[in-house]
């Protein structure tokens, strides 16, 4: 994979792309940060669609540089995309990390990283892909769901799976207590694949 890495230097370098509350975001920050856990990864800067949300507020409490790129500011998705594009460019990232970034990446910032985007999805794909993953997986009765880390291509979740843990459905479960079980494992799951992707590039 060798699509514009910002440097062939560890760490290597990630733009991670919110649009919520960034919890997921928090404990990548919170590991690069832990001298007790190895990391081999540097977050450059967080990136949005939307201004004035939980996940843009945590890199600037933690003084990682934000951006947002609004779509609702653009005349038409091709604009958004190509804006995307350059702003993360500006960055180098050898990495993108997705983490609760609920856009469909276009194709230009595709082209511009290619198979180095990995998005988190809290399901085990191929099952519910979108959106709802959490909603459809308790709507459709499975006894177990999970998460998924895979490459972004341009489908919606259908890039190539690079890691997935499994999470039971417990009688009583409503979204928010499945989709907090649901995350817990997708916070170890999303550095542990991060940490070998960027060890697998050097
Ligand atoms: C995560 O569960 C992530 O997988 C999901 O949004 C949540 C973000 O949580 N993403 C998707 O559903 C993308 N289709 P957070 O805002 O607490 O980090």
């Amino acid at each position: 994979m060798t699509a514009e890495p910002g440097t062939t230097e560890a760490p290597r370098k990630i733009v991670v792309l919110v649009s919520g509350t960034g919890t997921i975001l928090q404990s990548l920050i919170d590991a690069e940060r832990d001298s007790a856990v190895a990391t081999d990864y540097k977050i450059i800067a967080v990136g949005a669609d939307k201004p004035d949300i939980e996940g843009l507020a945590r890199a600037e409490r933690a003084g990682i540089p934000t951006f947002v790129v609004n779509p609702l500011k653009s005349s038409s998705r091709v604009e958004w995309d190509q804006a995307l594009a350059e702003r993360l460019s500006d960055y180098r990232p050898d990495w993108v990390v997705s983490a609760g970034f609920m856009r469909i990446l276009g194709p230009q910032v595709l082209r511009k990283f290619p198979n180095r985007i990995i998005n988190t999805h809290p399901s085990l794909l191929p099952s519910f892909p979108g959106a709802h993953a959490i909603d459809d997986a308790l709507s459709h009765g499975v006894k177990v769901t999970g998460c998924t880390v895979h490459i972004v291509d341009s489908g919606v979740d259908t890039g190539p799976i690079l890691a997935q843990v499994a999470v039971s459905v417990e009688s009583g479960d409503d979204s928010e207590t499945l989709h907090e079980r649901v995350k817990q494992v997708e916070r170890k799951l999303l550095i542990d694949t991060i940490n070998q992707l960027c060890t697998q590039d050097q």
